[in-house]
């Protein structure tokens, strides 16, 4: 694989900044878009008055903690346009995410949002090992979900030549990487697994392909992941976050020249990590769900809101920047079976370890009695359709998961293709438990 290490030269000054400088740059917007949240959006202002908090008491970036959090619910309440802090004609562009309840939750961007998006979009690029002037083939949805307009801007801001794909059309994606042969890809993990299925289909050969970098988010994914597609295609995966309360993609990066977690791009969001329980601030370094305050956000200023994702924030490395170590997942994918906490993250790295299965699976929950109980069903490579293959490969499986994750689960080891693909983002869990 290509060194594609960024020049120190080209970084954005804050990226190596001193933590002394960003910390000064955060407190100073910090205390500006507390007070912007207070004086232009209601739903704030009335929530720091019942907490009884004023913008004023922010002296130290750490008295953030003395302010209440924000949560999904919050946007959910104040559907469509209740929480904006800006009147809605200033608003140049909304994205929603879908909810459970079919009506999404509504973000806006002022024309300065868009713009400090795009940039940070660039850097991630940049960050990933991109460069002005680089092909990048768009497979993240355009529409509502964040990720396609997102990263479009930001490919564009870099000097990027967009191939604006979008997900979908899976043959068509092929052919268009080996006619166009792009630099780089932006699609989730789970979407870049169906597109090499596809080159294998039309008898290609992935590792010569054009593409030199992946840059692959949305849904969690595992160590074991980057190099199934990092052997696969040749090529760099790394990983990009974000969640569109917050911005959309681009929060937090991983740079390609250390592969070693996401750097926050911390001069426009502050982190913190907290007890998902008690709401309590754990210091860097322990596990918890993370916590983001907008710093220049102008449209839709989000004070400590819940993300519900579980990671832990550690030192800056590549940049000054604090990293948060590869999302496990989220605290509502979490799984408690017969006492274990499971993520399906620690089912997909169990998997890769095996020789005849794919990494394409789904995990159902079903009950019998007052037992909960789980089956994998994953599918088998190729080569490894025969029976005996399965059996041994869904007993190496099952044996790993019992011995690592710690529970025990049925394994159905199916035909190549049998599991639904994702165009996006992967549906791993069936929930077919009856509703209490
Ligand atoms: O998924 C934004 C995005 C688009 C990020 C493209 C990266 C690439 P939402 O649809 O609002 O926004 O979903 C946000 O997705 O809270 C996480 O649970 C999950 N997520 C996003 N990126 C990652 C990642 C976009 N790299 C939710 N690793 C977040 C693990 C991720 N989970």
């Amino acid at each position: 694989m290509k060194d594609l290490s960024p020049k120190r030269a080209d970084l954005d000054p804050i990226e190596i900044a001193s933590r002394d400088e960003i910390e000064a740059l955060q407190f100073h917007r910090m205390k500006r878009s507390l007070k912007h949240a207070f004086e232009n959006s209601p739903f704030y202002r009335k929530r720091f008055i019942e907490a009884d908090v004023h913008p004023e008491e922010l002296k130290t970036l750490a008295d953030i903690a003395k302010f209440p959090f924000t949560t999904k619910q919050d946007l959910r309440d104040t559907y469509p346009f209740g929480m904006f802090a800006v009147p809605r004609s200033k608003l140049v562009r909304v994205h929603g995410s879908s909810g459970t309840t079919g009506k999404p939750t509504v973000v806006g961007y002022t024309a300065a949002d868009i713009d400090h998006w795009s940039n940070l979009i660039a850097r991630s690029i940049r960050a990933a090992g991109g460069r002005p002037g680089d092909m990048l083939h768009n497979a993240y949805g355009y529409g509502l979900f964040t990720g396609g307009l997102g990263a479009h801007y930001g490919a564009e801001r870099l000097g990027c030549t967009v191939v604006p794909i979008s997900g979908g059309m899976t043959e068509r994606q092929v052919t268009l990487i080996n006619d166009f042969r792009p630099d780089i890809i932006m699609v989730t993990p789970s979407y870049m697994l169906s597109i090499l299925d596809e080159f294998r289909r039309q008898g290609l050969d992935p590792r010569q392909s054009s593409l030199s970098v992946g840059i692959f988010g949305a849904e969690p994914w595992t160590n074991a992941m980057r190099q199934e597609i990092e052997e696969a295609f040749d090529m760099h995966a790394v990983d990009i976050y974000g969640l569109s309360e917050v911005m959309g993609p681009g929060v937090a990066q991983e740079c390609v020249e250390t592969k070693d977690g996401l750097h926050i791009w911390e001069d426009h969001f502050y982190p913190e990590i907290i007890n998902p329980t008690t709401g309590e601030v754990l210091p860097d370094g322990e596990m918890g769900e993370l916590v983001f305050t907008t710093l220049t956000k102008e449209g839709l200023p989000m004070v400590r809101y819940r993300t519900r994702d579980l990671t832990r924030l550690l030192p800056g490395t590549a940049r000054s920047m604090r990293r948060i170590e590869k999302i496990t997942g989220r605290s509502d994918d979490m799984i408690i079976l017969r006492g274990v906490n499971v993520f399906p993250t620690q089912i997909e790295e169990q998997i890769l370890k095996c020789a005849g299965l794919a990494p394409h699976f789904q995990i159902e929950l079903t009950r019998s009695g007052r037992m909960d109980n789980m089956t994998v069903h994953v599918e088998c490579t190729q080569d490894m359709v025969a029976a005996d293959a399965r059996m041994k490969s869904a007993k190496e499986l099952a044996h790993h998961i019992k011995s690592i994750v710690g529970v025990t689960t049925k394994i159905e080891v199916c035909d190549p293709n049998a599991i639904a693909r994702s165009e996006g983002k992967a549906k791993r869990v069936i929930d077919n438990r009856p509703r209490e």
